[in-house]
Order: structure tokens, then sequence, then C-alpha cells
């Protein structure tokens, strides 16, 4: 049994935990508005909203009920198109409307909802931030002119938001229904069942992953919530070690104050991984267990070098991450762990973190090659580098020659030159050889001229 309130109403559900909220939704309780579209996080059309009262206030995020077992809205408030509507049409229907931002209707929800998760959350009220916020969201009709107009309309009628009483604003303004006004008290009284979080065969946290591979298993299987442990959702530096929970989503990790203050550029790096609907559900943890060789969080983790963490029946197991890919989505996992968290060194002044990613599109893909180098470099000399390169074989690819041929180097033309030959001679790329060396040439480049500007000019590429 699952507790929720949907919408302004509360519901117990006795569907299996591990069922998708989209199908409550549309089977359950008759809710057709939110849409089943490709079921794998790609489309947007099954957005929902969902809210929970985090350190005393209530915070919603984007989320796709196509991924999101009900075992994780536990407790919850899922908003729905449903919940949104009112007998006349809110600023953002409105404009969809005037700018013929609608033909066949079956995306609409979908960006409707991710609007109104844009006017709840963001803190800048730009055209541009607008088109991020449903950047999740495909349109098969329009080609996507109407709605950007539509956006740049909300945009408008969002100024002069009151930040301090965004919920009251918003209500005034008739972004959202009146019901927003009691949620954070109807939610504190909501008592939760409780989802199982010390047994179950399958461990679950964004669910982001299983639902999309195997959701018949997962709906029908004994599940360990772990979503919500407190332990588990961390980020916290001890004794010059920054300890990451596994069950936190790359958003989490993308506003953490402690990570960005570490890698200023994060925030770019994490945003060319998904959309907010992705980002929102996506665990650390499960990109790592997950064993895909191109991870991108994974990828920044083999870069720190970090320890991973492992849990079983109340012992601990520490492992280096740059072990743990073995075989095509196979990791040195055992039966039984649950991965706690991620531990790496914190980077002093001297330390830089480099991301790069080729996929198909620049957002909402999958790496073609994706690679990180974490570096100290004093005085222009490299005293220490970790590498890591995904997309080349059957796991991420540690590049040890690489690194000892960029150690004691200063960053110059030789040295890229150099190390560019080491990496070309650990790799064998399985799938279009040739244009995977010359992504790992142009990324490794890219590397360096990021940690040194003025060292290397463009013309070594030619
Ligand atoms: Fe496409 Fe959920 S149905 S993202
Ligand atoms: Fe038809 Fe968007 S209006 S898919």
């Amino acid at each position: 049994m699952i507790r929720l309130m949907v919408n302004d109403r509360e519901v117990v559900s006795d569907l299996p935990p591990g069922t998708p909220v989209v199908d409550l939704l549309r089977g359950q309780l008759r809710m057709h508005g939110t849409r089943a579209g490709c079921r794998e996080g790609d489309c947007g059309a099954c957005s929902v909203l969902v809210g929970e009262v985090r350190e005393g206030r209530l915070h919603y995020q984007l989320m796709g009920s196509c991924m999101l077992p009900l075992g994780n809205v536990d407790g919850r408030h899922v908003v729905t198109i449903e919940g949104l509507n009112r007998a006349e049409l809110t600023p953002v229907q409105q404009a969809f409307a005037d700018m013929r931002a609608i033909q066949c209707g079956f995306c609409t929800p979908g960006f409707i909802v991710a609007l109104a998760a844009f006017t709840l959350q963001a803190t800048e009220f730009t055209a541009e931030q607008a088109t991020i916020a449903v950047a999740g969201n495909l349109c098969r009709c329009t080609g996507y002119k109407s709605i950007q107009r539509a956006l740049d309309v909300v945009v408008q009628q969002l100024e002069g938001i009151d930040l301090d009483d965004r919920v009251g604003w918003l209500i005034e303004h008739r972004f959202l229904p009146e019901y927003f006004r009691d949620m954070e008290t109807r939610l504190a009284a909501l008592q939760p069942v409780g989802v199982c979080t010390d047994r179950g065969d399958t461990i679950i946290s964004g669910a982001s992953d299983l639902l999309v591979q195997c959701p018949d298993e997962t709906r029908a299987a004994d599940l360990r919530f772990v979503h919500h442990l407190p332990r588990l959702n961390r980020v916290e530096v001890v004794d010059g070690r920054c300890h990451v929970g596994a069950a936190l989503t790359f958003n989490d990790l993308r506003h953490s104050p402690v990570m960005t203050r570490m890698f200023p550029d994060l925030d770019e790096y994490i945003q060319l991984s998904g959309s907010d609907l992705v980002r929102n559900m996506a665990t650390v943890g499960g990109n790592i267990v997950n064993g895909s060789p191109i991870g991108d969080q994974s990828i920044f983790f083999t870069a720190q070098a970090a320890t991973l963490v492992f849990s079983r029946d109340g012992q601990t197991r520490e492992a280096p991450i740059r072990e743990f890919f073995v075989g095509y989505k196979t990791t040195a996992i055992e039966p039984g762990e649950l991965l706690e968290e991620v531990v790496f060194d914190v980077p002093d002044e001297h330390t830089r973190y480099s991301f790069e990613k080729i996929s198909k599109r620049t957002h909402l893909d999958m790496a073609v090659v994706n690679s990180g180098v974490r570096a100290r470099i004093v005085d222009g000399v490299i005293e220490s580098a970790s590498y890591a390169v995904g997309g080349l074989g059957a796991t991420i690819r540690v590049m040890e020659a690489t690194e000892a041929a960029l150690v004691g180097k200063r960053i110059s033309t030789r040295t890229f030159q150099e190390a560019n030959e080491a990496a070309q001679g650990e790799i064998t790329p399985r799938s279009r050889p040739e244009y995977k060396r010359l992504l790992v040439r142009q990324q490794l480049f890219l590397h360096l001229q990021r940690f040194a500007p003025d060292a290397l000019g463009g013309e070594v590429l030619r």
C-alpha cells in the first residue's frame, strides 16, 4: 500500500510499489491527461510534478511518471495536468493557445506541467531558462517555433514574481490552483505507509534505468527502496575527503554548494546528461552500478579516482572505482551489496577537472565518446593526472599510459603530442575506430587547453 496526495486529494493505492506512477494515474485513477509515450524518459509526455517537504519547505521537481515507481511517491504530492486545470485556462495554457503551440495535443500536458515546474523552481525567468525547462519534452507537430513564442509570453507574464512568497504569487496570478496554498500542511499530516528500506532482492533508488530496461520484472520484484535514506543523500567533506551519497540525483549533485565550490564547471557538465525530467531521478549510484561504458557520472568519479563504499548485513567494504568496471554492464559489486557512497580527495587549489562529451546531439543524448581528466598542475607542470574515457569498448577505460605520459610534464604542444601517442597506443575502439581515435585526440587536446589556455594553439590539430 502506498499513500500520497494526487492533486488535491489523498490516494491510497494497493498496486505493487514498483508500478510506474503513470499506470496509477491512467489505470486506477482514470486520469488520462498524463500520457504514456515512449516510456523511456525521452519524450516528456508523462511529466508530473512531485512535491515533498525538504528542510521545512515544500519543494517540487519535474519527473517522468513512466520511470517513477509508486514506492518513490509514498508520502509525496503528485501533480498532474488535471491538477493544474481550472474552468479558465491558466496563463501558460492561454499562451500555448494564443501562439498556436498546439496541434494534435499529445505532448501539450507534458509541456504545461514542465512549465509549472519552471514557475516553481526557476531563479532566472528568461526565455533561455524556460527553453531548458522544457528540454525533455518532444513535440512531433509544431516545429517548436510556436512553442518558443509561447515561452516568451510565459516569461513576460512572470515578470515581478515575488520569490519570497512564490506559491502565493503564482496562485494569485492564476498559474497554480488554490489548493497549493495549504499543501505543505496537508503533506505534513499525511502518514506515508512506509516502503521497505532494509531488505528486498532488488534495490531501487531513482528507477530511471530499471523501469525502462525491465518494467515488468521491476513491478513484480521484491523491492528495497533507498531513495530517501538520509545517509545516502549527503554531500559532506570530512578530513579532506568528500563523501557523496549514492542516492543523490544528478540535479542534487549539480546544485550542491559543496560540489560546485570544488568543481565550478560541474553545472555545465551535468547539463549534458539528459533533461531535468531525468536528472531529477537518475542517481549517482545508479549511474555507477549500471556499469555502462559511457556513464557521465561514472566518468566523473573514475577521473576522481574515487573509492566506492558498499554495505551488506551491517558490514562495509571499500573498493576503488578504477577497478570496478569489469565487462559490458558488469561490475565488481557483490550479491546483496548496496552502494552507499562515493568518496574522493577534495581537490586543492592546484587541482582541476575537465569533462568532454561528443554525442549526436549536444543535449539529451548518450555519448559517442566521453572523457574526464583530473589533474594537479603546479606552475604549468602536471604533478598528477587521472584520466577516464568512455565509449571505446565494454567498459570505461582508465588511461594509465596516458596518465604516465602527462605526469611531470609542462603543458605544451609536445606534451599533447606525446600524451596522444600514449592514448592511441592504449585504446582499441571496438566500433568506428578511426572516428573514435580522432575523438579521443580532440578531447585530450581540449582538456589540456582548458587547463592551460595559452600553452596550446589549435594549429597542432591540423
Ligand atoms: Fe516518454 Fe515518460 S512516456 S518520458
Ligand atoms: Fe502534436 Fe506536440 S502538438 S506532438
